[in-house]
């Protein structure tokens, strides 16, 4: 097969059901996060797997963070944050963990940790498995932060959605590539 298949064919899957990665096959998915760019190989990013019970905990969590957000917070919106959870047998929470650097500044730490969900995310695809790098506010709120153990210099850049895909793999969409890649200078 092509070796470039699995990056140029992966796509995000958000239905996603029983089974999620575990064993030999999960550690392969770590193998990948670990192995993505880092300057000055600071490995400036961990990850929490969430699953079982854990997603029940963390709906806990959303619900308060909203409702401390939002005292008068609607009961739909409420009950959409109660169920993110639940959208995914496991979610991997993707942290940068930051540190001071006189070279590598701080932004090149978080994307090191992007870098680093993009391998898992290919690594789950090339193993069949569904995933989606999604955020929105839970990332930012500090209840969550806390709730999850983060430090100063730490920030959550993605909830991992990972499991089976409920359908087919959809067909990725055709994009031409020569809009993003020119020659310089110009020919
Ligand atoms: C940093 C980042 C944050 C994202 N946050 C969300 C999100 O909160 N909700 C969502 O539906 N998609 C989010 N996405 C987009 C999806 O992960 C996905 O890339 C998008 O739906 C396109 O699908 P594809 O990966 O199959 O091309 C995010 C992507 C990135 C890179």
């Amino acid at each position: 097969m092509n070796k470039l298949h699995i990056l140029q064919e992966r796509v995000s899957v958000s239905k996603l059901q029983e089974p999620a990665p575990d064993g030999h096959a999960l550690y392969e998915v770590f193998k990948a996060a670990v192995r993505a760019a880092d300057h000055g190989m600071l490995q400036p990013r961990r990850f929490l797997v969430i699953s079982g019970v854990g997603l029940q905990q963390l709906s806990h969590v959303f619900v308060t963070a909203a409702t401390k957000a939002n005292p008068a917070i609607s009961p739909a919106v409420l009950e959409k944050c109660k169920n993110m959870p639940n959208r995914a047998p496991m979610i991997i929470v993707a942290i940068a963990k930051c540190q001071p650097n006189l070279k590598i500044p701080r932004q090149e730490q978080v994307i090191a940790c992007g870098a680093a969900v993009q391998n898992m995310l290919n690594a789950l695809f090339a193993l069949g498995y569904g995933a989606i790098w999604r955020t929105g506010e839970m990332t930012q709120d500090t209840h969550v932060k806390n709730e999850l153990g983060l430090v100063e210099d730490e920030e959550i850049i993605g909830f991992i959605y990972v499991g089976t895909p409920v359908q087919e793999f959809s067909s990725p969409p055709d994009i031409d590539v020569n809009t993003f890649f020119k020659a310089w200078p110009d020919e």
